[in-house]
């Protein structure tokens, strides 16, 4: 047994060591409606912000170590401070994301609501969070019938290959489907990623599924389509459509892709819509890449449900 007088030594020593936990200048804090800041203000902006306001145990060492990595980890992926920093599109994804987070139960970290039993989401919190996030979905799907015409007629330019009147179907028996540049338009994801754009469609099921807030389960004959093409931006900012890079389905059919989550995965390649997968396999990495949205019946847009 090591003496009291000892140990009380070694931690004392241990506070030398411990790390600084500093707040660098809030640049631009984020922007939502008050409600909403203030539920992520207590749950989140410990590790998320620079307004980290720490307890006194917090501070402590070993338990700073942690704090510490946490906080340097929070805010590298997510900083709430230089929120200004992130394009519009990336702000929407980053809550999308955050709300899903917390939907999954993943964040705040349980290490730390354990020591900070106020930062917990009560139910009422996560309705708060879920009801702004799906404003900003349904916002997102375009209503005027004009802008929605003009990225049909974009893509409709770009892929041109229709009119050779191809019908390429891949290793697992999917045929290419042409009409999905006349669905509604469910969301546009940009600069993600670097230099592409992605447009996802809904069929007409997907989209009434939308509508009625019935995707814990999308019904059979939904339809997701994504379409990639090179992102072009202009000298003013403005962003528009390069060349088509490939398009993606996800077919719901419970029964018929049981193997697979009950979705029919496909992807075709190039204006030349060559079907992606050598062999029916392919279909494993589509699947790996969309686990995590396990929850949310492996679909990563519209992650939030009423
Ligand atoms: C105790 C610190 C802590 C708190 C509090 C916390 N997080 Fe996190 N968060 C982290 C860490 C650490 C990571 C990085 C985890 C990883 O990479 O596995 C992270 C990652 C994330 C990410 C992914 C960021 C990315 O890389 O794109 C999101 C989104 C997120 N947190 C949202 C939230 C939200 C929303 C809250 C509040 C409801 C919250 N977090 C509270 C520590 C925290
Ligand atoms: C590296 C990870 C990854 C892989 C592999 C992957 N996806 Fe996805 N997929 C995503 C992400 C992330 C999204 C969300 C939209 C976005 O950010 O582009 C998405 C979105 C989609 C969507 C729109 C519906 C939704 O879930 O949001 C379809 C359709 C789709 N993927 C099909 C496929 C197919 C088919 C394959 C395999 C050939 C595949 N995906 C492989 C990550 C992946």
């Amino acid at each position: 047994m090591i003496p009291l007088a000892i140990m009380f030594v070694l931690f004392a020593g241990l506070q030398f060591l411990s790390p600084e936990i500093t707040n660098p200048p809030v640049t631009s804090d984020l922007k939502v409606p008050h409600e909403v800041q203030t539920i992520l203000k207590n749950s989140c902006y410990d590790c998320h912000s620079n307004q980290t306001n720490l307890s006194w145990y917090d501070k402590v060492a070993p338990v700073s170590w942690l704090v510490a990595q946490h906080i340097k980890d929070g805010r590298s992926g997510l900083n709430f401070s230089n929120w200004d920093a992130l394009s519009p599109a990336d702000q929407k994804a980053k809550l999308w994301e955050s709300v899903n987070q917390v939907y999954l139960g993943a964040m705040p970290l349980g290490s730390y609501t354990l020591a900070h039993p106020k930062a917990k989401l009560s139910q009422k919190d996560i309705k708060v969070l879920k009801d702004y996030i799906w404003s900003l979905r349904i916002n997102n799907i375009p209503q005027d019938t004009a802008k929605i015409k003009e990225l049909h007629k974009q893509s409709a330019l770009v892929i041109k290959q229709e009119t050779a009147a191809k019908h390429p179907i891949t290793s697992n028996g999917i045929e290419y489907i042409a009409d999905y540049k006349n669905w509604a338009v469910v969301s546009t994801t940009q600069r993600l990623y670097n230099g592409t754009m992605r447009i996802i469609y809904g069929n007409n099921i997907a989209i009434k599924a939308i509508k009625e807030k019935n995707i814990d389960f999308w019904p059979d004959g939904s339809i997701l389509a994504k379409a990639a093409y090179d992102e072009i931006e202009d000298a003013d900012g403005n962003i528009s459509h390069g060349a088509f890079k490939q398009v993606e389905f996800m077919i719901k059919d419970h029964k018929k892709y049981k193997k697979t989550n009950g979705w029919g995965f496909a992807r075709f390649k190039t204006t030349e819509l060559v079907p992606f997968g050598k062999n029916a396999d392919f279909v494993i990495d589509c699947m790996n890449c969309h686990q995590p949205m396990k929850n949310n019946d492996y679909v990563f847009t519209l992650p939030i449900r009423q």
